[in-house]
């Protein structure tokens, strides 16, 4: 991860928003607001122009087939949690490693009792944050720049309007795999300490390949190539038979866990990341 730039995966992903918004079969996914926010979080716009729409399909086939669409699925998955834990009585939604994902962006005007928080790099998050405040809504949320290989999530926040007094959801999603193991942990325990009471947490995760190597498991060598030049290698991954335990160990049990390509066998999807949603024990 580069700390004086925007984040290449982020990008990417804020990149796929746009172009499946104008995909005349696809467009129904992408939530009504996304494709505004990550248009205007892309430095080189011109990457979406309809002339270079083809390429980026066929980078897609040579590094990871079906990675567009797993990303637009798992945020659509993600979203329905989070209503969920609204509906439940969550009043505090945080984002952790946004990048540009537009969730909190476009449910702070629908949820003035909700308090949303972002964090991410500092790099990221301007770029963000100026497209973001450009919209000049009345509910934005709250930006938090940190790095949380360096910062610990309670010092990030201790600065920030976070209640530790209110209901809470975390959101992690696309950050787990860039963390070592011991960072893992280390943020897990952290927001133990912030949901002191009731809480919940939607993270998404990547299994093991059956060879142990960290990747999406139809991933091709193009894809290991970029991670590694754009320094964005993943670093750990959890199977799901052993997410149980470890969210014990947490004080967390498992509500729902999704495996996007397993429930859509009809469709071409990236393989290897589950998301799972989970809440704290009594
Ligand atoms: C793959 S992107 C995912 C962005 C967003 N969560 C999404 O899924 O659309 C990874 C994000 O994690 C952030 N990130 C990676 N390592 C981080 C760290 N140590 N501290 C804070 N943010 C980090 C990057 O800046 C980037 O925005």
């Amino acid at each position: 991860m580069r700390a004086d730039r925007p984040s290449s995966t982020a990008t990417l992903i804020a990149a796929a928003t746009v172009l499946l918004a104008r995909d005349p079969r696809l467009r129904h996914l992408v939530p009504a607001g996304a494709a505004e926010i990550c248009a205007r979080c892309l430095t080189r716009p011109w990457l979406m122009a309809t002339q270079m729409r083809w390429l980026v399909r066929a980078a897609e086939r040579a590094t990871i087939p079906g990675l567009m669409l797993h990303f637009m699925l798992r945020k659509r998955w993600i979203e329905a949690a989070v209503r969920g834990a609204l509906g439940r009585g969550c009043r505090q939604v945080v984002v952790l490693g946004a990048g540009f994902d537009t969730l909190a962006a476009r449910l702070a005007p629908q949820f003035p009792a909700v308090r949303f928080l972002e964090i991410d790099h500092p790099a990221t998050q301007a770029v963000k944050r100026a497209a973001v405040e450009r919209r000049n809504l009345p509910q934005v949320p709250s930006f938090v720049a940190a790095d949380l290989a360096r910062t610990s999530l309670g010092d990030a926040l201790a600065a920030s309007p976070y209640d530790r007094n209110r209901a809470s959801v975390f959101v992690i999603e696309g950050l787990l795999m860039y963390l070592t193991p011991d960072e893992m942990a280390a943020l897990f325990a952290a927001i133990g300490e912030l949901q002191p009471r009731a809480g919940e947490l939607v993270f998404t995760v990547m299994e093991p390949r059956r060879d142990g190597r960290l990747a999406f498991h139809n991933a091709t060598w193009v894809e290991r190539a970029l991670l590694a030049l754009w320094k964005e290698p993943f670093k750990s991954a959890v199977s799901r038979d052993a997410l149980p335990g470890r969210l014990g160990g947490w004080g967390l049990r498992l509500r729902e866990l999704a495996d996007l390509a397993a429930a859509h066998p009809d469709l071409v999807l990236a393989r290897g990341e589950i998301i799972v949603h989970a809440a704290r024990s009594p």
